[in-house]
C-alpha cells in the first residue's frame, strides 16, 4: 500500500483545568473537505462537529458547551465516552465467576453509564495525532474505510475496583476524521482480571445545527427488526420485541416526531425513544446501523457499527434549563443520541451477547458515523 500525503491538519489549544487542578486540552482535527471535529481531553468528549450541509455551508451538529467548566457541571453525558459499562445495570450488581461485584448507583436504584464518575469524568491521556494519509488502492474506493485523514488516540488506565468493576482495565479509544466525511471511532481494551465492558459515544447530534430547535422532523431508519422493551426502571424485561406494528418500526424511515407521542407502553416508560434495537447483523464486520435525514440542510448520518446494539434517545430528558453553545437552550428532543453498544443490563442476562473480557483477550469495537449531504431532500 502507498500512502501519499493529503490536505488535513489538527491543531491543539489548552481547554481549562479541572478543579484539582489538571490540565484538559481540546484537539481540532480538520479533512480536506473542510469537516472538523474538536475532542477534549475530559471525557474524551466530541465537543464540536462542523459539517457542510447541501450548500456547502459548515455547521456544528452537536450539542455542547464551549467552555470546559459546561462539562465539568452535571450534564447528561454530551459528546462523551462513556464506560466501564454504558447504559444500565439493574440493581447496581452482577455476579462473574461466582463473585458478586456491586457498582455505584446513579440511577434510582440502577447503575448508569459507568456510575458516579464513569469515563466521560476522567482526563484521557492524548497521543499526538497522526495523519494516517491518504491510502491509495482498491479498499480506498469504499467509504469509511482507508480515506486519508486525522487520528488522535486517547487512553485511560481504569483501576481495579473502580467504581465497583473488577480488573485494571487499559482503554485506548481512536478518534479518526477521515476525508470522507467519516468520524470513526475505534475502541479497545485489555483486563488483568475477568470483567465486563461496553464502551460508546454519547454525542447529541442535531443535524440541523445544534440550538436549532428540536429533530422532530429528522428522518430515521434504524436496520433493526427487534427492540428490548424495558420495565419500569428503563431495564431490558429479557425479551427481543418484533418492532412489526410499533411506533419502533423504522426499518423504513420514519420522521421522529411522526410517532413519538404514541400510546404505546413503552414509549410512556422511555418518555419517547429510550430504547436499544437488536441490530439486523449478518457478519462482525461494520455494517450499517442506521441513517438519518434533515430534510431543511440535507445533511445525512449515517452510523455504521460492529456492535450488536445501539440505543435510540430522543433527549427525552432535555429540559431547556442547560444552556449550551453560543448560549443556545437545549429543549426536550432538541437531539437524538445513536449509541452503538451491547445491550442494558447484559452482565445479568445469560441469553444477550457477552460483555465479559478476560485476561489475554481484547475488547475491540469500531463505530463510524459518516455526514453527507443529499440535495434532493
Ligand atoms: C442514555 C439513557 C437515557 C439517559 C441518557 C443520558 O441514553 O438510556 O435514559 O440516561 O443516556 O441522560
Amino acid at each position: 500500500m502507498l500512502t501519499i500525503a493529503c490536505g488535513s491538519k489538527s491543531n491543539s489549544r489548552h481547554f481549562g483545568r479541572t478543579p484539582s487542578g489538571e490540565a484538559v486540552d481540546l484537539y481540532t482535527l480538520t479533512n480536506r473537505k473542510g469537516m472538523e471535529v474538536s475532542i477534549s481531553t475530559y471525557g474524551g468528549v466530541v465537543v464540536s462537529l462542523r459539517v457542510p450541509d447541501r450548500t456547502g455551508a459548515p455547521g456544528d451538529v452537536v450539542l455542547g458547551f464551549d467552555k470546559l467548566e459546561g462539562y465539568l457541571k452535571p450534564n447528561p453525558y454530551f459528546g462523551a465516552i462513556v464506560g466501564r459499562y454504558g447504559n444500565r445495570i439493574a440493581h447496581g450488581q452482577f455476579t462473574l465467576d461466582g463473585v458478586e461485584y456491586t457498582l455505584a448507583k446513579n440511577n434510582g436504584e440502577n447503575s448508569l453509564h459507568g456510575g458516579n464518575r464513569g469515563f466521560d469524568k476522567r482526563i484521557w491521556t492524548a497521543t499526538k495525532p497522526a495523519d494516517i494519509g491518504y491510502v491509495v488502492g482498491i479498499r480506498s474506493l469504499l467509504p469509511w474505510r482507508d480515506h486519508g485523514g486525522q487520528s488522535l488516540e486517547l487512553t485511560y488506565q481504569s483501576k481495579d475496583g473502580e467504581e465497583g468493576y473488577p480488573g485494571n482495565l487499559s482503554a485506548t479509544v481512536t478518534y479518526t476524521l477521515t476525508d470522507n466525511n467519516a468520524l470513526r471511532i475505534d475502541y479497545s481494551g485489555t483486563t488483568d482480571k475477568d470483567t465486563v465492558v461496553n464502551l460508546t459515544n454519547h454525542s447529541y447530534f442535531n443535524l440541523a445545527g445544534q440550538g436549532k430547535g428540536d429533530v422532530l422532523g429528522h428522518q430515521v431508519t434504524i436496520f433493526a427488526d427487534r427492540f428490548t422493551p424495558v420495565d419500569k426502571t428503563m431495564i431490558p424485561t429479557g425479551e427481543l420485541r418484533n418492532v412489526q406494528g410499533t411506533p419502533f418500526d423504522f426499518r423504513r424511515p420514519h420522521a421522529i416526531g411522526e410517532r413519538i407521542n404514541a400510546s404505546d407502553e413503552q414509549l410512556r416508560l422511555g418518555r419517547g425513544y429510550d430504547h436499544n434495537f437488536v441490530l439486523n447483523r449478518t457478519g462482525s464486520g461494520l455494517e450499517l446501523a442506521a441513517r438519518v435525514s434533515e430534510p431543511k440542510t440535507g445533511r445525512v448520518l449515517e452510523v455504521l457499527t460492529t456492535e450488536p446494539g445501539v440505543q435510540f434517545y430522543t433527549a427525552n430528558f432535555l429540559d431547556g434549563t442547560l444552556k449550551g453553545k453560543g448560549g443556545k437552550v437545549y429543549g426536550p428532543r432538541s437531539a437524538f443520541c445513536l449509541e452503538t453498544q451491547h445491550f442494558p443490563d447484559s452482565p445479568n442476562k445469560a441469553d444477550f451477547p457477552s460483555v465479559v473480557l478476560k485476561p489475554g483477550g481484547r475488547y475491540r469495537t469500531t463505530t463510524v458515523y459518516h455526514f453527507s449531504a443529499d440535495s434532493r431532500l
